[in-house]
């Protein structure tokens, strides 16, 4: 499996000095500390989340090609379980993919997103909102991220506080 440093150099390459860079160094940051309340392999988290918008460049003018570009091009240096989430992680790829690493990935992303949107003293305010009224409130232009932000945290066992916590211990994106 790739290390740590191999998913950042690939990031490096991949996507070097853009905002999707920085986001992606964040939501597999967020993916590790999401991984250890769920007791699941941080590091597998992390990498995942590294490496799943590598292929955004490339597949700007086709969508539905963003996440299996990218899965195809880590064939044989993540498990299937990561390729598989990376493979699904947009929704415009018509692949499904239910595992909790899926999940998590779904979520680190939508909480990337959220996060960047809002200040992050709206963000921290999911420790006493849902992530529906914040959004409906503070970023109506995305109005499926609170939604997607409470059902897959619950699904994954997390509270709204865990998700608060997690975001309070990572610097701001770009
Ligand atoms: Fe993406
Ligand atoms: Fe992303």
């Amino acid at each position: 499996m790739l290390s740590r440093a191999q998913a950042l150099k690939l990031v490096d390459v991949h996507l070097a000095g853009s905002a999707v860079a920085d986001h992606s160094i964040f939501v597999g940051d967020l993916m590790a500390l999401l991984a250890d309340l769920v007791r699941q392999d941080a590091l597998l988290w992390q990498v995942t989340g590294y490496c799943h918008d590598l292929d955004i460049l490339v597949t700007a003018d086709t969508p539905s090609l963003h996440g299996p570009t990218a899965a195809q091009w880590l064939q044989g240096r993540l498990p299937p379980d990561a390729l598989a989430a990376i493979a699904a992680h947009d929704h415009r790829s018509d692949i499904v993919a239910e595992t909790a690493l899926a999940d998590g990935l779904k979520l680190a992303d939508a909480l990337a997103v959220f996060d960047l949107g809002v200040s992050r003293g709206v963000a921290l305010q999911l420790r006493s909102s849902s992530a529906k009224v914040l959004v409906d409130r503070y970023l109506p232009p995305k109005p499926w991220l609170g939604t997607m932000i409470d059902g897959l945290s619950q699904s994954l066992g997390l509270s709204r506080l865990n998700l608060a916590d997690c975001l309070d211990r990572l610097p701001r994106q770009r």
